[in-house]
């Protein structure tokens, strides 16, 4: 993939960061979310690659845009001689789309671009993630339990366990799996959302933050695992079915019928570890996150009048390249992306 689409790609996500701050603090997380679909892919389209989604927002019958298996990138014309990169792509427009509504921090515009055929096509559904800092590479794994795993990456860092930061998703499932740690004195970083940029956190230099662990959703996994390979970490998925994580009913029941069946035409085994070469083939990732609403890991949009700074990290897996690029825009020059 040339270089120079790294780039490109950091423009992606700053479209939609810039689009989706709209709506920050307004309550309606799918205008917020829809907003920054729009500005993704006007932005996509502009640029010199034939792209397929293939984590998106939804197969093609429940979402008009950014669905699984969309085409983006420049139209050209009949035999133009422009060429065009092949890639695969992973989005995810507002990571955090509660916490966008909420005016709450730690929301972001996530995007993940490799050569055709890289990334797990995940179903829409819950994945059990361990993800770690790049001295524990290949050391861990889900067949182990989760305090061995935290002994094993406290031991490459040469720390004590009651040293080891760890990031869990602050939700209903992971309520006992917290207070557990937090009774052996482990540090628990308890995010509400975003286990993207929980799982980044372990694996850059400016964070305390060495492992997560926890129950998310399953393309976030795959977009996660990109950043991570990028990054040189490590992480192994497991995929789970809804009514395993929200407890049977009729309807989660049904629900993970259908998960099941998905799973079987993709090739997937529920229940199965995920390596990371499983997750994500290539090494040549290229991956964007844009703030939308500042956090821990990125400053979120800040506006006044017609003028908007954005934060977006953007990582080259193929040179381990980690650029925090700031830019001011000028949002008279911004309307085709409706952040104006
Ligand atoms: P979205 O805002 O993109 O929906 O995701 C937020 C998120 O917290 C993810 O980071 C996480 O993987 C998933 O939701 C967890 O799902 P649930 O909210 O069902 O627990």
């Amino acid at each position: 993939m040339k270089r120079e689409l790294a780039l490109e790609f950091a423009r992606v996500t700053e479209a939609a960061a810039l689009a989706a701050e709209k709506w920050v603090g307004r309550g309606d997380k799918i205008a917020a979310d829809q907003a920054a679909v729009d500005a993704m892919r006007t932005v996509l389209n502009q640029l010199n690659i034939a792209g397929e989604i293939v984590i998106g927002e939804g197969e093609i019958d429940e979402a008009p845009m950014l669905y699984i298996g969309e085409k983006v990138g420049k139209k050209i014309e009949n035999g133009s001689s422009e060429i065009l990169t092949n890639v695969d792509i992973a989005v995810d427009p507002v990571e955090g789309t509660r916490m966008t509504a909420l005016g709450q921090g730690n929301a972001i515009a996530v995007l993940a671009v490799a050569n055709k055929g890289s990334f797990l096509k995940a179903p829409d559904m819950y994945m059990e993630k361990l993800v770690v800092c790049p001295e524990a590479r290949g050391k861990v794994s889900l067949k182990n339990t989760l305090i061995e795993n935290i002994t094993i990456v406290a031991k490459e860092l040469n720390k004590k366990i009651t040293d080891i930061t760890i990031v869990i998703l602050d939700k209903p499932r992971h309520k006992e799996l917290i207070k557990e740690l937090q009774e052996k004195k482990i540090k628990v970083y308890a995010l509400p959302d975003g286990d993207v940029a929980g799982s980044i956190l372990s694996c850059v230099i400016d964070s305390e933050v060495d492992m997560l662990y926890g129950i998310g959703g399953a393309p976030e996994g795959v977009i996660s695992a990109a950043v991570i390979k990028a990054l040189g970490g490590d992480m192994e998925g497991r995929l789970i079915l809804r009514n395993e994580v929200k407890g049977h009913s009729q309807e989660n029941d049904r629900i993970a019928l259908s998960e099941k069946e998905r799973c079987e035409e993709l090739g997937l085994k529920v229940g199965e570890i995920l390596e990371m070469k499983d997750l994500v083939k290539d090494d040549e990732v290229i991956f964007s996150a844009t703030g939308i609403t500042s956090g821990d890991l990125l400053q979120g949009v800040k506006r006044k009048g017609n003028i908007a700074t954005t934060q977006t990290l953007l990582v080259r897996g193929k040179t381990r390249t980690i650029r925090y690029i700031n830019a001011v825009h000028n949002l008279d020059y911004k309307k085709e992306i409706g952040a104006k």
